[in-house]
């Protein structure tokens, strides 16, 4: 049998994937897919009726990320094929991350640090670099899945107030552990200081902030998105950050990556991040070797760990 990867794993997951394939790539991946039997993925790698055609033994695409709107998840399970992605293992660095970004862009610190670097700083300033609080103020969530449910798990370090909006409402055990209420989308927008978006990418999701929601938003709020790109409308976000309402934006993730909309990249009051949400040693490692598991499972007969809902 035989494993093809797009991406660089670690020498366990090859160690692995070798108990019963042959592993090949990531140099030249596309022209081994032919007889291959497992896919190893990112994000980046667009599975679509082309690929597929390309493999026709293909038998599992393990992609080695939690988001799948890059897989054609109904084509693959018309052919017999598993796909699996890699729930869980990111969830605490990707809301770790998040609460990096929430601080950074409240507190204004890369603008900071660019001015220091520039030679604009000239002692302690009283007035200088001043950004919001974050205690008292009230946190929106919105998509209370994992992700979104360990960054309100962090909230209550901040002394902040969480309220969030999602499809399906949480337990009212877990609203109560967590310290959080469930609120209209309108009400989301007006009544969040800071708003976070924990969403995966569907139709449905697809621009929710958009101009016009994004003008509701509360006035000085900011809105953070280490979730996908395509949540948010970029171009009415640029002129959001510019005209008001919003004081700031925090952005890991874009419509149109590796683009960024140029109007964002011209604004002061937004940080950039090159899609960060899960790059640490552990747990990239933890997703490489997730998704190599799920493919050694389906290899060998067994019930992959983390198939993708079909
Ligand atoms: C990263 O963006 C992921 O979907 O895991």
């Amino acid at each position: 049998m035989k494993a093809v990867t797009t991406f660089p794993l670690p020498d366990a997951a090859v160690a692995l994937l070798s108990q019963v394939a042959t592993v090949a790539g990531p140099d030249g991946w596309r022209g081994e897919l032919g007889d291959a039997d497992a896919l190893l993925c990112l994000l980046t790698d667009r599975v679509d009726q082309a690929l597929l055609d390309r493999a026709p033994r293909l038998r599992v695409v393990a992609n080695a990320v939690v988001g799948y709107e890059h897989v054609d998840v109904k084509a693959c399970a018309a052919r017999g094929i598993v796909v699996t992605n890699t729930p869980n293992v990111l969830t605490e660095a990707t809301a770790d991350l998040t609460w990096a970004l929430i601080l950074a862009t409240v507190r204004r610190l890369p603008q900071a640090e660019r001015s220091l670097r520039a030679g604009e700083f000239h002692g302690w300033g009283f007035w200088d670099y001043l950004g919001g609080d974050l205690t008292g103020a009230t946190l929106g969530i919105y998509g209370m899945g994992r992700i979104g449910r360990a960054v309100a798990r962090r909230a209550g370090g901040f002394g902040m107030r969480v309220v969030y909006h999602s499809r399906t409402p949480l337990p009212a055990d877990d609203e109560a552990a967590l310290a959080v209420s469930r609120v209209g989308f309108d009400e989301l927008l007006a009544a969040s200081d800071v708003l976070t978006l924990h969403a995966p990418a569907t139709p449905e999701t697809r621009h929710a902030f958009n101009a016009d929601a994004l003008r509701r938003m509360k006035p000085g709020s900011y809105l953070v998105n280490t979730a996908r790109g395509p949540l948010l409308d970029e171009a009415a976000l640029a002129e959001v950050l510019r005209d008001g309402p919003l004081a700031g934006a925090g952005l890991d993730v874009y419509e149109r990556e590796p683009a960024i909309e140029p109007a964002l990249l011209q604004l002061p009051n937004v940080v950039l991040l090159p899609h960060v949400g899960s790059a640490t040693r552990d747990t990239r490692t933890g997703m490489a070797m997730l998704a190599a598991r799920n493919a050694h499972a389906v290899l060998t007969g067994q019930p992959p760990l983390t198939p993708v809902p079909t």
